[in-house]
């Protein structure tokens, strides 16, 4: 950064900024990397002001080809980006001035920062939110992948952390597919709240010159533009509803994390990570530590912060615009950043996943999870339900007493809780005849799982949008 830089805004100040205060306010440290949708956006207004006859034609022609130059630099790292002025947008109109003379001091008529800033950052969250859908869909083909591969594989479903009933692994995968269609889902609403240009609403309260809105969204590829000048350079709903939403498809992968680290342990053992996406000990030689999903379910208490952060900047802010907004940036990109990162490592790492099917299956085993299927049976031959728990309870606290499950208790001993129960009983006490049988739109049968899959492929194949 460099620091010898008369300022655009200097015309009524008698005194030079005090140094700490120039470093304090400035922002150009973090919002430099808004320098392309700056530039963008300074096309499209440059030439909107010439078709509106307000810039010449060699005027404009001279902007654009100075911004193309000003963003040339910018990516070759020659660019020097100054302190003193500020932030990306001054640093981008003194680079542009000192390179075509005073064409480029025209550029700024009829605009503020105030609506320039509010417009590049909703041209960079535009762009986020398009990667972030193509990163969500990645994981959801691979969850879909692994959903088909392990549609038949058994494991035991929980409630309470407690063995429950026996479901397919491919279900399991088919749950955390849900959850990321509606994260989709409300990262594209989101987006079309966005793609709204406060442009032209200038300072605060429009422009005196005959300016054309239309012509700038259209070039911008904006839905419209914003309504209210006010409102357009103060509204920062945007950044907040974004941030929820990401905080939300953060709280996923967080509970995605969780389950991952619990099945890769010992005590569980029901997948292996791939080594590439663990790491060891320096102590403790054995260990094979799942580093990336804990990073994931770590990583995600800062989205939240950011979600409280930007609420608590907004709240106290009369309209319209203020210089607390500065501070959206920093939380937003860290939000989109991070989530980004977060869906690329699990998309690779649910690709490179493995099951350990017979430790799944032993679980299922145990803990009596085909109980409810007992219950059922018994209902179907006339008993009412709440008899029919009780004569099961009773079969359980048996089993448990003897240290065998329900599918290894003789039919002798079955019988002794109900004359009901005959030799077909075997078939509802496997886990295959327990999962088979949850055979409906939403249920565990690995049929299900397949046909579920086979819809979300279809979907996607007809480009429908998910999480609606
Ligand atoms: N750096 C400022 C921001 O991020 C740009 C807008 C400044 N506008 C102003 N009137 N000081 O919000």
């Amino acid at each position: 950064m460099t620091n010898a830089t008369t300022k655009p805004w200097a015309g009524r100040f008698e005194q030079p900024t005090d140094a700490f205060v120039e470093a304090f306010t400035a922002s150009v440290g973090f919002d430099h990397r808004l320098y392309r949708q700056d530039i963008a956006g300074s096309i499209a207004h440059a030439r909107m002001l010439a078709q509106q006859g307000i810039l010449s034609g060699e005027e404009c022609a001279a902007i654009v080809a100075g911004l193309a130059r000003v963003r040339e630099r910018i990516e070759a790292g020659t660019f020097a980006w100054s302190e003193a002025l500020e932030d990306v947008h001054m640093n981008i109109e003194a680079a542009l001035t000192a390179d075509i003379g005073d064409a480029g001091k025209r550029l700024h008529t009829g605009r503020s920062r105030n609506d320039q800033v509010a417009t590049d950052l909703r041209l960079w969250l535009r762009e986020e939110i398009d990667a972030l859908l193509c990163g969500i869909d990645a994981l959801v083909s691979a969850l879909l992948d692994l959903a088909e591969r392990e549609a038949d594989t058994i494991m035991p479903g929980f409630t309470h952390l407690q063995v429950a009933q026996p479901i397919t692994f491919g279900h399991h995968m088919m749950a955390w597919v849900e959850m990321l269609e509606r994260d989709a889902g409300r990262l594209s609403d989101c987006r079309a709240r966005v793609n709204i240009m406060p442009l032209g609403a200038a300072a605060l309260a429009g422009t005196s010159y005959p300016i054309d809105r239309a012509f700038t969204a259209a070039a911008l590829g904006f839905e419209r533009p914003a309504e209210n000048s006010l409102d357009a350079v103060s509204d920062r709903d945007f950044a907040i509803e974004f941030t929820a939403a990401a905080a939300i498809a953060m709280m996923h992968l967080s509970r995605f994390s969780e389950e991952l680290i619990l099945w890769s342990s010992a005590q569980f053992g029901f997948i292996e990570l791939s080594d590439a996406y663990c790491t060891g000990s320096s102590i403790m030689p054995q260990k094979k530590n799942p580093d990336v999903p804990e990073l994931v379910r770590g990583k995600t208490g800062r989205i939240f912060g950011h979600l409280m952060a930007l609420l608590t900047l907004m709240k106290g802010q009369p309209l319209a615009y203020n210089k607390d907004n500065q501070e959206d940036k920093e939380p937003l990109f860290d939000t989109a950043d991070n989530l980004r990162g977060a869906l690329k490592v699990f998309a690779d790492m649910m690709r490179h996943l493995t099951c350990n099917h017979a430790r799944m299956r032993a679980a299922a085993s145990q803990g009596f999870a085909t109980a409810t299927d007992l219950a059922d049976y018994l209902v179907r031959r006339g008993i009412p339900f709440r008899d029919a728990h009780e004569i099961v309870g009773k079969a359980v606290a048996f089993g448990l007493r003897e240290g065998r499950d329900l599918a290894l208790l003789t039919l002798a001993e079955l019988r002794r809780f109900s004359p009901a129960i005959g030799e077909d009983v075997y078939d509802v006490l496997s886990l295959e005849g327990s999962v088979n049988a949850r055979n409906h739109l939403g249920g565990t049968a690995p049929e299900q799982v397949r046909a579920a899959i086979a819809r979300k492929r279809a979907a996607r194949g007809a480009g429908v949008a998910p999480g609606r």
